[in-house]
């Protein structure tokens, strides 16, 4: 199947921290891959800001190599890679003076669509937007593009989007979260929303329970500074997971626009239940044969922060009212698997002689790797020897079922910076679903402080902590195992 290509308007993006470790890994390669598929118009520009003191050939040059890192396979093409990198300009800036700004401003075209991406540290993100304003480089129609951490509390959350507020309207603001422009997490929507089959199950009456882990086999080697101030809840379950939660659990929209999805999700993180401190296991890891531990790798000997955290949490409504939702992620971990499982109820009586209990069925969207979804169903087992039943999986990895050559896999941040300028905000987080998120956080982190919460150890290359998988096991269930 040959995905379509739909080309956008033209666009001048403005990167600001356009030489930073984001910009030089997805966002440039990104858009490189997108100006391939001939999807940027001819006339569009890239235009990269930051502290440095480049010209545009030396910018050319330095996203030339980061194509040549990480571009992928694509980066043999070198006719495109001349041509792409022949769209670039570079801007140096001071995002807390004036130095840069008149320049900007010659640049960059009010006639077209306008992004700046802040590529930046939340604490300038008031300082850009402020001075974009006031250069009247912007305009009622400007998008602006800003990243996670969106905060780390309610209040600093509440903070910034006050700040943004000032100079832009909700309407022109994109926050990130890359995990909602990954293709199985908006394949989730069309598998529930595009199919009669599941709806009429997807409720307390035939959900036994539904588990969402996101495994890796990282660690937090070089990202430490940040990483240690954050801890798995606040980098991974405050957005990423809480965004599968709510597509998982949310009432059907209206119809698929941003504002409709929106206030299906944000229904879903105000009716989260308080999390009792028990369901909640924190966990750092030890040393393994091929890395360091935890604490060496964010260089916090005394560390607390945890780089794993199960939990298990409740959806107050009609439809969930009784199902726990298993969330789990972690770093080092066996595997790098990421996954949703919803596994179903029996009706506890077998009609087939010998077989103690009829097998859940079990629906597994696969996130990555092997993006697809499998459904585990009960069959006989083929042969003769009387009805023994066996439980399969019917198997819809995607790559098989759409013919693996032609599909194309966009990656999460070059399908989302094509949705900022095509002015779709459906895959961006609303500023009250960011809020409404960290009021749901900020107990749990404070009540682990309060109570001086020591994460358990694991070794790295392991599933997690033991405790990890009490939590199910009090319950009568277990996690799926993680595989990659
Ligand atoms: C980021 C987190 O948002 O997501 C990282 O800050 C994490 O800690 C990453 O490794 C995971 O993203 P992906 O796409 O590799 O699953």
């Amino acid at each position: 199947m040959v995905a379509r290509v739909i080309p956008v308007e033209t666009f001048d993006l403005v990167i600001f921290g356009g030489t930073g470790d984001l910009a030089r890994r997805k966002i440039l390669p990104g858009l490189f891959r997108r100006f391939l598929a001939g999807q940027m118009p001819a006339d569009s520009r890239i235009i990269g800001a930051a502290r440095s003191a480049l010209d545009a050939d030396g910018y050319r040059a330095m996203i030339a190599d980061a194509i040549e890192e990480f571009g992928g396979d694509e980066k043999t093409n070198k006719k495109g890679v001349a041509d792409f990198i022949a769209r670039l300009d570079y801007v140096p800036i001071d995002a807390k003076g004036e130095g840069g700004w008149k320049a900007l401003a010659e640049l960059v075209r009010t006639d077209v669509v306008q992004a700046f991406y802040f590529s930046v540290g939340p604490s300038l993100f008031g300082d850009l937007a402020e001075r974009l304003h006031k250069h009247k480089i912007s305009t009622s129609d400007s998008r602006i593009v800003v990243e996670k951490p969106f905060g780390r509390d309610l209040e600093s959350a509440q903070a910034l989007n006050a700040t943004l507020a000032e100079h832009f309207n909700e309407s022109q603001i994109y926050r990130i979260d890359h995990y909602l422009g990954k293709e199985t997490v908006q394949n989730l929507m069309a598998v529930r929303f595009g199919n009669v089959l599941f709806e009429p199950l997807w409720n307390n009456h035939y959900v036994d329970h539904i588990q969402i882990t996101v495994a890796e086999t990282v660690g937090v080697a070089g990202r430490g500074a940040y990483y240690d101030k954050s801890g798995a809840m606040r980098d991974m379950v405050q957005n990423h997971l809480m965004q599968l939660l709510c597509l998982i659990a949310m009432e059907p929209p209206s119809k698929f626009d941003a504002d409709a999805v929106r206030d299906e999700k944000l229904k879903v993180i105000r009716a989260l239940e308080p999390i009792e401190p028990h369901h909640i296991v924190r966990g750092q890891y030890e040393a393994g044969p091929d890395g360091p531990s935890y604490r060496e790798d964010a260089e916090n000997p005394r560390s607390f922060t945890e780089s794993y955290i199960a939990m298990k949490t409740h959806i107050a409504n009609w439809r969930w009212s009784g199902v726990p939702f298993y969330l789990r992620t972690g770093k080092r971990l066996k595997a790098r698997a990421s996954e949703i499982t919803v596994v179903f109820r029996t009706n506890g009586h077998s009609i087939f002689e010998g077989e103690k209990d009829q097998q859940q069925n079990v629906l597994s969207i696969h996130l990555q790797p092997n993006e697809g979804m499998d459904l585990q169903v009960t069959i006989k087992e083929p042969g003769p020897g009387g009805m023994r039943l066996v439980s399969v999986p019917l198997d819809m990895t995607f790559a098989d079922a759409l013919g693996d050559q032609d599909v194309e896999v966009t990656d999460a941040y070059e399908r989302l910076i094509m949705d900022v300028i095509r002015g779709n905000q459906t895959l961006f987080m609303r500023g009250d679903e960011v809020e409404a998120a960290w009021a749901w956080t900020d107990p749990l982190i404070d009540g682990w402080e309060a109570r001086n919460d020591v994460p358990k150890l694991y070794d790295a290359g392991s599933s997690g902590p033991e405790d990890s998988l009490m939590l199910l096991h009090r319950d009568g269930r277990k996690w799926r195992e993680i595989k990659g």
